[in-house]
């Protein structure tokens, strides 16, 4: 989604500024430009299309400045064209904005401004701010009292950052719903929508929260609410390896995070394994694990692929733990009404933590003083800071905006919640050790899938020019067919649809031809006769069987025309090995049709917007 770099100091802006956008490339945008102030005259360039696009033009004509704004955006309100594209100005050409967010009340506002002479060129919604500002400005000739007077009559969200040629030592940013991070040089600030645009430069970050505004100048930082009271704010030191948001090596994001499970997979399960107790240990949620265990109900949210690990959540905490549980979208709880009380504890996922619908979530439930606990890969993110309680993914940044190893990361943090909570009540030790061995060995049972991609790679050329695919799967394997239909309708443009198998018969079962192409995970667990059967269902429609399968079970040969094999596993944690060669699967087809995996169409990595 749309991305926000800020810079105030003694080096040149502009390189500082396009280096941070290009790290900020994987969330997804169609256009961006950047602002400086350059001896008393606001500099403004941008366009639609690519960051490199930006920079040779921008090296070709020269911006010069030591203060300025750049942005990436996401279209929501108006065209992806250069007009549109952000910094906007004002009618004086003197104040430049950037705005993350939306501006809900941006037409009535729109029409005052235009009705007192402000003259308009885009269809943004973020333009009406810009003019607003300068109204005020015009009556007080103070940036920093305009921005805050604006920013009073706005309704909706944003994160902004704003300069004005008059006033060349001052970069102003603000936040309402929209992430901002504040980054503290020597003589110099960075302002940005997300800390790996700025880690570069300082490990000294302070982030904004909601209604608040920070005023910079090369010397000095004051932060304050929007209506102007003092805040007391916290620098934190961040640890951020570059390296982990370089491709090393690999042609796309999406395909280096899909080969580093092993790696994260371990990464989330570091530290928190006690083999001896048979348990696991998490330290971010000890301090409400009593309402977690006492609860009557568990209510989990999120969106997307974050939303299809909750629900094989559900699965393994009402099996292990026997405490009811719900899933819901963010989406769809933050509108209705939804029934919290004392003895229901809300989970919510979510892999940057900055997810517009799963924040409000959090919000409406501590509103109802629900206990409210995060699992989130992005640290310090609004999500991690706003919850009760939260337990991390580790899984290092994800840039593909395909989410792929959050994913197996959030089943793997959710098996060790499920793991303390039955030890704390009827599991026994034996069969916790059990569980710690088997979660031990996963990484290298995940490397093994990997090994087999050149298999997958062929399949999917096999298939790569089919127009529709059905996922089919039943237990902890009907969430993983989502996923697996998620990934390849979102990367390739096919058509894919996810059901629990035995679903298909009650309509799905239409559609099945020689030409449709079905993937069932059907592996040697508690509902294999059932899955077979549901097979056989296909074969008779001469539909095109590819199966996820058990090592050693031949028997399913005879059934399936491809059979990819995972190493068996406890059936609880087979998601964590079922999920790999379907996102190989994706991935292949979208590199055969010749799909931009790392960007694909119309979609942004982080959600900020409703
Ligand atoms: C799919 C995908 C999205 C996200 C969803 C939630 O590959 O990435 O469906 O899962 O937008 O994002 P987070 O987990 O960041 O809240």
């Amino acid at each position: 989604m749309c991305g926000i770099v800020g810079y105030i100091g003694n080096r040149e802006a502009s390189p500082i500024l396009l280096e941070g956008l290009k790290r900020l490339e994987y969330r997804g945008y169609d256009s961006a430009g950047v602002s400086t102030v350059a001896t008393g005259k606001l500099l403004m360039h941008k366009r639609s299309g690519k960051i490199n696009e930006l920079e040779r033009e921008l090296t070709m004509r020269g911006m010069p400045g030591t203060l300025g704004i750049g942005h990436t955006r996401w279209a929501t309100h108006g065209e992806p064209n250069s007009e549109n594209a952000h910094p906007h100005d004002d009618c004086t050409g003197k104040i430049a904005l950037i705005h993350n967010g939306i501006i809900e009340n941006y037409s009535v506002l729109k029409k005052e401004l235009q009705a007192k002479g402000h003259h308009f060129k885009t269809q943004t919604d973020t333009e009406t701010l810009v003019h607003l500002i300068e109204e005020f400005y015009k009556e007080n000739g103070l940036l920093e009292k305009a921005v805050r007077k604006a920013l009073l009559l706005i309704k909706g969200t944003y994160g902004i950052a704003v300069i004005c040629s008059d006033e060349p030592d001052t970069l102003i940013t603000a936040r309402n719903g929209s992430p901002i991070v504040l980054g503290i040089g020597n003589h110099e600030y960075f302002v940005a929508s997300d800390v790996a645009a700025i880690a570069e430069h300082t490990c000294n970050v302070t982030y904004l929260d909601d209604n608040e505004m920070a005023v910079m100048h090369r010397e000095n930082l004051v932060i304050k609410t929007i209506d102007d009271r003092p805040v007391e704010k916290r620098v934190e030191h961040v640890a951020f390896d570059l390296e982990k948001i370089e491709k090393g090596g690999y042609h796309h994001f999406m395909l280096k995070e899909i080969m580093e499970q092993p790696q994260t997979i371990f990464d989330s399960m570091r530290g928190r394994l006690v083999e001896e107790e048979g348990t696991a240990k998490l330290g971010g949620i000890q301090h409400e694990l009593e309402s977690l265990l006492y609860a009557r109900r568990v209510l989990l949210s999120a969106c997307g692929t974050s939303w299809h690990a909750a629900l094989i959540g559900e699965y393994m905490i009402e099996e292990y733990v026997r405490i009811p549980v719900e899933v819901e979208y963010a989406s769809e709880f933050r509108y209705r009404d939804p029934i919290l009380d004392r003895d229901t504890v809300v989970i919510v996922i979510s892999q940057s933590g900055e997810t517009a619908d799963t924040l409000a979530a959090v919000r409406e439930a501590k509103r109802k003083r629900a206990k409210v606990f995060g699992i989130c890969n992005v640290v310090g993110s609004s999500i991690a800071r706003e919850t009760d309680a939260g337990i991390y993914l580790h899984a290092g940044p994800e840039i593909g905006v395909a989410s792929t190893k959050a994913f197996t990361s959030q089943v793997t943090v959710l098996s060790l919640m499920t793991l303390l909570l039955a030890r704390m009540s009827s599991m026994s030790s034996s069969r916790g050790r059990e569980i710690v061995q088997e979660l031990k060995i996963l990484p290298e049972k995940v490397k093994q899938i990997l090994n087999a991609h050149k298999d997958i790679e062929q399949i999917a050329a096999k298939y790569a020019n089919k127009q529709n695919f059905l996922y089919l799967g039943r237990g902890y394997n009907f969430p993983v067919a989502l996923e697996g239909a998620l990934k390849l309708k979102e990367i390739s443009y096919i058509h894919a649809e996810g059901y629990p198998a035995a679903e298909m018969k009650h309509g799905p079962i239409a559609l099945i031809d020689d030409n449709m192409p079905v993937v069932f995970i059907a592996t040697k667990d508690s509902s294999y006769e059932k899955i077979i059967s549901n097979i056989e269902e296909v074969r008779a429609r001469k539909g095109k069987v590819i199966a996820i399968a058990t090592e050693g079970d031949d028997f399913i040969k005879t059934k399936a025309d491809h059979t990819i094999y995972i190493p068996p596993t406890l059936e609880f944690l087979t998601p964590i090995l079922t999920i790999i060669p379907l996102q190989l699967l994706a991935y292949y087809i979208a590199v055969k049709r010749g799909c931009d995996v790392d960007q694909p169409r119309n979609l942004a990595k982080s959600v900020t917007v409703e």
